[in-house]
């Protein structure tokens, strides 16, 4: 078989020593070229580092990735209209708060952690009797990476607790089996969600020991999935496609654009009038869902009938009647669905009609890739993540129109459930949920 050595970056060699003893032969041939013979001698230095790399040396990293920091104070917290890192993370937990005061003290800890490990910093070093107070796992520093960490509440945190339970969110309700859903109990709802988001899986996976590590008399886990996104290069003018799920679809292109502040005002946020507690402005709801996808059946189904399926095109993401990702279907010059199916995943999800713009949402989902399944299939699907000012106009209703839909023979849902996200801490000494354990603390009124 024709092999390339020198094509493998990492290839320590006898061939860059013999190039550098040639080109140093060459140096000297020249004898006056002292510049191309430094040119030559700078690139040796560089060549060299690669010939000593070790097979067990860390897969390198540049700054400019693990310096990046998303701000954690604001009106609304982070990781929900800030663009998507590649990998993600959501973990639910039940909490063991059983006063209005202990569930004060597990927010503020909460915070705390999370405006370290968002910000980065240099963990303590304490005396060596002790744990140390950081796991290690990303070295003495904890650099940013880009990271987010988003905290919601469940319906069972208020539900459980007659001290919160006069203060749920209107819409928050336990989430219910969709006809197509094959829901597991232990993958399913939670007091509390975390979603993590970073550039790395490894930093997500360090925040969720640190908070652990840190909490452990309020936080038990209780299920978890992680999940990523392909990072793609992006096009000759800049413009970056949208990432594409286990489908090989591009998942995204349609999604209200989130740096239209007016729009996620209207889509997103929850603001004064929604009728939600005053505590609850600033926050939105979260939808999870856990959707296993028979990825080998998907395989072996013709690709006509994978985009009929979707109602776009797989390579380009263009509808059916358009170009580009970025055009937008015309229903109404195809009432009876001779272009896009009306059946289509994109036509039910949002048939672009006047009454059915109240139900457009915010979609930040990842891909996932578990293992194996007892019966032998890959146990891939995607990791749905899903914003809205209002679930039972958001997702809920976007669900209940896809219910049916022909996707549904390649996909089933399994888990996941619905949150409250809190608004965000205002600046350096607020916490996230203050106003809600103010409330709590308060009493009901009377
Ligand atoms: C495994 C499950 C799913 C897969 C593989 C999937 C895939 C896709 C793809 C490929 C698109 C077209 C590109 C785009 O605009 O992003 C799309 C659009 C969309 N999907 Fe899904 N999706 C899934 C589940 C869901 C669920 C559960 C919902 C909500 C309940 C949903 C809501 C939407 C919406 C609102 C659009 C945009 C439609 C438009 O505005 O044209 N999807 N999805």
């Amino acid at each position: 078989m024709a092999h390339d050595p020198e094509a493998a970056t990492d290839k320590p060699s006898a061939l860059a020593a013999d190039r550098r003893k040639l080109l140093l032969g060459l140096g000297i041939a020249a004898g006056g070229a002292l510049v191309s013979s430094l040119v030559s001698e700078r690139s040796l230095a560089v060549e060299d580092k690669t010939a000593e790399r070790q097979v067990t040396d860390a897969p390198s990293s540049n700054r400019a990735d693990v310096e990046q920091r998303v701000p954690f104070y604001g009106v609304h917290q982070a990781g929900i209209v800030t663009p998507r890192p590649a990998n993600g993370m959501v973990v639910a937990f039940d909490v063991i708060a059983d006063t209005p005061a202990d569930f004060d003290k597990m927010l503020r800890k909460l915070t705390e952690r999370i405006v370290f490990l968002t910000q980065g910093g240099q963990p303590p070093s304490l005396d060596r009797k002790l744990p140390p107070a950081d796991s290690g796992i990303l070295g003495p520093e904890v650099f940013s990476d880009n990271l987010t960490i988003t905290v919601g509440l469940g319906d069972s945190i208020f539900e459980n607790r007659p001290w919160l339970k006069h203060l749920k969110p209107k819409c928050l309700q336990k989430m219910t089996q969709f006809t197509n859903d094959a829901l597991v109990a232990e993958l399913c709802h939670g007091d509390l969600s975390l979603q993590f988001c970073a550039n790395s899986a490894d930093t997500n996976i360090h925040a969720l020991r640190d908070i652990l590590k840190n909490l452990p008399e309020y936080l038990v886990p209780r299920w978890k999935q992680e999940g990523n996104v392909p990072t793609i290069l992006p096009d000759s003018d800049g413009h970056v496609q949208s990432a594409r799920n286990f489908l090989g679809f591009r998942d995204g292109s349609a999604n209200p654009h989130s740096s239209n502040e007016a729009l996620m005002d209207e889509i997103v946020w929850v603001g004064q009038g929604d009728g939600e507690p005053e505590w609850a402005i600033g926050g939105t709801y979260q939808a999870v869902r856990i959707i296993r996808n028979f990825v080998e059946r998907w395989d072996r189904t013709p690709l006509g009938e994978q985009e009929r399926i979707f109602g776009r095109r797989k390579m380009s993401g263009a509808p059916m009647d358009g170009k580009t990702e970025n055009d937008a279907p015309d229903y109404a010059k195809d009432p009876d669905g001779k272009v896009t199916r009306l059946d289509a995943h994109i036509r039910l999800a949002n048939p672009r009609t006047p009454e059915t713009q109240k139900n457009l949402i915010l979609r930040r989902p990842f891909n996932y890739s578990n293992g194996v399944t007892k019966n032998g299939q890959l146990d891939q699907g995607l990791l749905f993540i899903v914003y809205q000012a209002d679930l039972d106009r958001g997702f809920i209703a976007v669900q209940t129109r896809l219910s049916g839909e022909p996707l549904e023979e390649y996909i089933k849902p399994i888990g996941g459930g619905y949150f409250y996200v809190l608004p965000g801490a205002r600046e350096s000494g607020d916490y996230l949920g203050r106003k809600l354990a103010e409330a709590a603390a308060a009493g009901p009124p009377t």
